[in-house]
């Protein structure tokens, strides 16, 4: 089994990085791999609403949401996670979810339902817990069950040295690395012993609200 975390900070070493390996750390001590994608300081195009997605995937090429929504499909898992930007999740991070999330919508097997998921924020001081929510919400709009935490699922640093002295922040994150693994090991189980997921229903699209 293997989680598929995102890095959204350009740095690519820096606190949120080293959040994200916190939860790593634990997820290996249950047997479980995971991979860290790092969006790195490259541009990434915002979505354009062109809508062209629903056909296979974005139009766009010149960065890797193509390549990561591919990888996507293999993941059992996921971890995002983002400094915070003037109390939101980066901008990048958003360009890139939104861009992933929206082109796998009408995707044959859409990579990201049912797989638990877990936010990540790292900032200096505050902000987290809007930012969380932002994220959460790509979670419950794409069926994905949502992976807790001991407290909230954030480290405080403006530097990776910082957020290392940050010992509730790491308990947190290893405390999600070990719910993901149960969940991911009681998704397996249940799978062995038939139960299959449920199925989507799209029947019905209401535009309007009257
Ligand atoms: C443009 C910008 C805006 C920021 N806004 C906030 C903020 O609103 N609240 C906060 O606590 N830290 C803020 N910070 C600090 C970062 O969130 C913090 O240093 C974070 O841990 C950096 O993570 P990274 O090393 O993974 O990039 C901001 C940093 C930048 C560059």
């Amino acid at each position: 089994m293997k989680v598929l975390m995102v890095n959204g900070s350009s740095n690519l070493k820096g606190c949120t990085f080293t959040a994200l390996t916190e939860v790593g750390k634990a997820l290996e001590k249950q047997g479980i791999e995971y991979e860290i994608f790092q969006l790195g300081a490259k541009p990434i195009r915002d979505c354009i609403g062109c809508g062209k997605c629903q056909e296979g995937k974005c139009i766009f090429n010149d960065d890797d949401v193509n390549k990561f929504v591919e990888m996507a499909q293999e993941a059992d898992g996921f971890v995002f996670g983002s400094p915070v930007y003037y109390a939101h999740p980066s901008g990048r991070l958003l360009s890139f979810l939104d861009r992933a999330f929206y082109c796998s919508v009408s995707a044959q097997k859409n990579p990201f339902h049912f797989k638990p998921s877990a936010a990540v924020l790292s900032a200096r001081r505050a902000g987290t817990t809007a930012s969380f929510d932002v994220i959460n919400k790509y979670f419950t709009i794409s069926m994905m069950p949502i992976v807790a935490a001991s407290y909230w699922n954030m480290v405080h640093g403006n530097s990776s040295e910082e957020v290392l002295q940050d010992l509730e922040g790491l308990q947190t994150m290893r405390n999600i690395g070990a719910n993901m693994a149960w969940m991911l090991k009681n998704i397996a189980c249940g799978k062995e012993h038939g139960i299959a997921r449920p199925e989507v229903d799209r029947s019905q699209r209401t535009n309007f609200i009257r």
